[in-house]
């Protein structure tokens, strides 16, 4: 039998990458292989997001090549999954004739029926059909060789929390958590594989396990935190209104648990936190903040923004710019608001003008480069544990080299910031590298990354936390 290919193109957030990983895997099950030659391929899958619109349109240009592709290989099959296509579901049909498999965010285990049904009798599908009470995909281990350090475990899915800008609950669905047994068995099978660092994902990882009743999220936190070979732990994302006492102090009881915490402020005014449906006030996030800074002084915090929101005015606006100078945020994801269909503030009146967006995201941006700059400046002379994720991109690409002989690595420090660095060949190990901990001397401070040198020979294996727990 002459080997099937098929191509995946992921667009959006992480959970779709953990997605798009248990969709490779079924499709192996089918004796597919996956290809990064997308005119080799059988069968192109692209998993979509429709958080904003550049996301949508993004899916729709991809698919538009497809058709191209779809003329002179009748056979290809070509199947949209994700949020676009929970969203859209048989529109995308009508739309895109070129399409065969329309697949929404709760049916990954009924995919590979679905493909071996195209395959057979060439039909069109549309399956988004969604669960009230949704179960979680079985998770199925893949076996094929991955040299990954860092990987991404899924704890939940959906969302209840209906902010007004947001498709995601009526894209994803009701919140659901996935039992703690499987999450540990699925963190145990990585480690036993290589991987040394995990981010649990979720819409609000802080409500984990509440509606049924499993362990809290600080408490799932405290079993990860004991499985041997793990070195970190992060999450994303977490709902200000949620955090909890608990989990703040997890940041200083738990010794795997990196200082860093994605915490989306969206808006610095009240008047805007309140249209948007966010259930707390700029009082309540600064003071959940003083709390992390007050329990882990070296935690990182970084956030969303939504710029333009319906009916934001200058002056608040301006209260976002202050916010954002008072926490001094490690870095910022920062948007121009874009109307999603199903979401509530499509409805909202006084929608703001895409200049004045644009304004806006700028001079949010030109704020927060100077904050991360200063940031990353002060760290230039210390001694920073970066977990070392492999060669960088200079190096894989084959880029000549500015300083001799010595090989540029990658990876991060415990506060998630991207350290490049250099380790003296004769010094080292070099081979076993990546998944170590390193200590780098940071030498110099760029807006998106750092630059240093490996000040230990011998690599450490140990789970430290952060820069105080090395003595270089
Ligand atoms: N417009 C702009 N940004 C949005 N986000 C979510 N919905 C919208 C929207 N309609 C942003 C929020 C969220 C991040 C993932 O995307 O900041 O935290
Ligand atoms: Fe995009 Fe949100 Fe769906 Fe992730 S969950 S793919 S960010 S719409």
């Amino acid at each position: 039998m002459n080997t099937k290919y098929f191509y995946l193109n992921t667009i959006g957030c992480q959970m779709n990458v953990y997605d798009s990983e248990q969709i490779a895997v079924r499709l192996a099950t089918l004796g597919y292989e996956q290809t990064a030659a997308m005119d080799r391929a059988d069968l192109i899958i692209v998993n979509t997001c429709t958080v904003r619109a550049k996301a949508e349109q993004k899916a729709f240009s991809f698919i538009g090549r497809l058709a191209k592709m779809k003329r002179n290989k009748r056979r290809l099959i070509i199947g949209v999954g994700g949020c676009m296509a929970q969203q859209e579901g048989q529109k995308i049909l009508e739309r895109m004739p070129c399409v065969d498999l329309v697949f929404g965010t709760q049916t990954i285990d009924r995919l590979t029926g679905m493909i071996q049904q195209i395959e057979t009798r060439r039909c069109r599908i549309v399956d988004v059909h969604m669960n009230d009470t949704p179960e979680m995909p079985e998770f199925i281990k893949d076996s094929r060789p991955d040299n990954q350090v860092s990987k991404f475990v899924t704890i939940m899915r959906g969302c209840d929390n209906y902010c007004a800008y947001c498709v995601v609950p009526y894209v994803r669905g009701a919140e659901t958590s996935r039992e703690p047994q499987s999450i540990l068995q699925e963190i145990q099978m990585l480690v036993d594989n290589g991987v040394r660092e995990v981010t649990l994902l979720g819409q609000n990882v802080n409500s984990y396990g509440r509606k049924q009743n499993l362990v809290t999220f600080p408490e799932l936190l405290a079993k990860i935190n004991e499985i041997k070979g793990l070195l970190r732990i992060r999450f994303t994302t977490s709902h200000p209104k949620d955090l909890s006492a608990h989990l703040i102090t997890a940041f200083r009881d738990l010794n795997k648990l990196c200082p860093h915490i994605h915490l989306p402020v969206q808006s610095g005014s009240n008047r805007i936190l309140k249209r948007m449906n966010r259930k707390y006030t700029k009082e309540q996030y600064l003071d959940k903040v003083a709390k992390l800074r007050d329990t882990c002084s070296e935690i990182a915090i970084t956030s969303d923004i939504i710029v333009g929101f319906p009916g934001e005015t200058d002056a608040d606006f301006k209260q976002t710019l202050e916010l954002v100078k008072t926490v001094e945020y490690d870095g910022l994801f920062a948007f121009q608001y874009s109307d999603r269909p199903h979401a509530p503030s499509v409805k909202l009146p006084h929608k703001i003008s895409e200049p004045l967006k644009r304004e806006r995201l700028q001079s949010l941006l030109d704020l927060q480069e100077t904050i991360t700059k200063r940031k990353n400046k002060a760290l230039v002379g210390s001694t920073q544990l970066i977990l070392t994720d492999g060669l960088s991109k200079k190096q894989v690409s084959g880029e000549p080299q500015s300083t001799g002989q010595a090989l540029q690595w990658t990876g991060r420090t415990a506060t998630n910031k991207i350290v490049n660095f250099n380790v003296d060949p004769s010094a080292a190990d070099t081979e076993s590298l990546p998944g170590k901990l390193v200590g780098v001397r940071i030498d110099k401070a760029y807006s998106h990354s750092l630059f240093g040198k490996a000040m230990n020979a011998e690599p450490s294996d140990g789970g430290l936390k952060g820069v105080e727990n090395y003595a270089a």
